[in-house]
């Protein structure tokens, strides 16, 4: 691992499809109310992608976005990653089609599969990447097009979740010239005895189809917070902070009430939590960096914060990273 140097986060954005699908007109279809909705999770409305519009479109409208701020062009890039759980194809991989979206013909590309943790997994990936000399600027993107693999008569499921993307660009420097900026630490845990939480009754290899998500709800609430405030206190051990050094939390956009209780247990005061999960619901990978690009463009985030993002979904997976912005 080459420990002289550090990625710093050059730029971030986003993208939500235009279509919006608030919960009254929810209600008209299924068995609820937009009171129900709001009082259980914080969730207003979500946005619903285009028929015509796929993970790789939302992935690169964000990708060309987080360019922008970074002030780079595709040709700078030669990492590319995506977390989705809702790819194009099963195969070739999301990432290929963005990168050939992009116009990108060096380096490497590669999906990361981890639900809803999926960014924070594809974030630490990249980190690691780097450090052993395996790419100097990266994109790393969550994208998801959630509606399309939702049962529009299951109102337990089909009220939580959206389609967006968000995009981040890293790029390895010197430990000279980044400062205390970058990556500080990470750490990513699953255990798979509780994949029949969270999951799809489909898929490719056992039903050669797509399969629809389906959930126990109350049980994924009940694991969220211890698992998602295990990994932030192990991840503020590993780089010797603290709490009370924080700036900002941005957790997985799930659920307001699992945000909010996550927030609580490990001490962090409200104004200093990210949420957005109001605005699109829950889009899985995408949700930490839309919640991300949110607050930096608003300027809440702002250069020399101390920032975890943090996210818990299938699997169980669950992941915690600090950066230093
Ligand atoms: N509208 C109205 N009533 C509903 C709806 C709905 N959309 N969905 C369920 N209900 C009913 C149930 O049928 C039940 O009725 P009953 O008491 O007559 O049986 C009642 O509401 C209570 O159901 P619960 O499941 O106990 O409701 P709960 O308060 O747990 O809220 C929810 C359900 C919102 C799904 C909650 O459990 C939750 O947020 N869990 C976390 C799941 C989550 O966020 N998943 C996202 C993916 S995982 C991740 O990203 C971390």
């Amino acid at each position: 691992m080459n420990h002289s140097i550090r990625n710093v986060v050059r730029g971030v954005g986003s993208y939500l499809p235009e279509r919006i699908l608030t919960n009254f007109e929810l209600a008209k279809t299924v068995d609820t109310s937009h009171e129900w909705i709001v009082q259980r999770t914080g969730i207003e409305e979500r946005r619903v992608a285009a028929d015509d519009q796929t993970t790789s479109d939302l992935a690169t409208h964000a990708a060309n976005r987080a360019l922008k701020s970074a002030g780079m062009s595709p040709n700078d890039i030669d990492l590319v990653i995506v977390a989705t759980t809702t790819p194009d194809r099963t195969f070739p991989a999301t990432a290929a089609l963005v990168q050939d979206k992009l116009g990108i013909t060096k380096g490497a590309a590669f999906d990361i599969q981890a639900v809803c943790s999926g960014f924070v997994y594809a974030t630490a990936t990249a980190d690691s990447l780097m450090k052993n000399n395996l790419g100097t600027r990266a994109l790393v993107i969550g994208a998801e097009t959630c509606t399309r693999i939702l049962d529009w008569e299951d109102r337990t499921t089909c009220i939580l979740f959206g389609d967006g993307a968000g995009a981040m660009v890293i790029e390895a420097l010197p430990v000279d010239e980044a400062g205390d900026q970058g990556i500080i630490a990470s750490r990513l845990r699953s255990d798979g005895r509780h994949w029949d939480k969270l999951y799809t009754d489909g898929g490719p290899s056992l039903t050669r189809g797509l399969g629809k998500v389906r959930m126990e709800g109350r049980e994924v609430f009940r694991h969220a917070v211890g698992m998602v405030a295990d990994v932030v206190e192990g991840v503020f051990a590993d780089s010797g902070t603290s709490v009370e050094e924080l700036d900002w939390l941005v957790p997985h956009q799930a659920n307001r009430r699992i945000i909010e209780g996550s927030g609580k247990r490990l001490g962090i005061p409200a104004e200093k939590v990210i949420i957005t999960v109001d605005k699109h619901a829950n889009t899985s990978a995408a949700s930490v960096p839309l919640a991300l690009d949110t607050a930096v463009a608003d300027n809440r985030i702002k250069k020399g914060d101390l920032v975890m993002l943090e996210a818990m979904g299938g699997g169980f997976t669950w992941g915690a990273t600090l950066i230093r912005w």
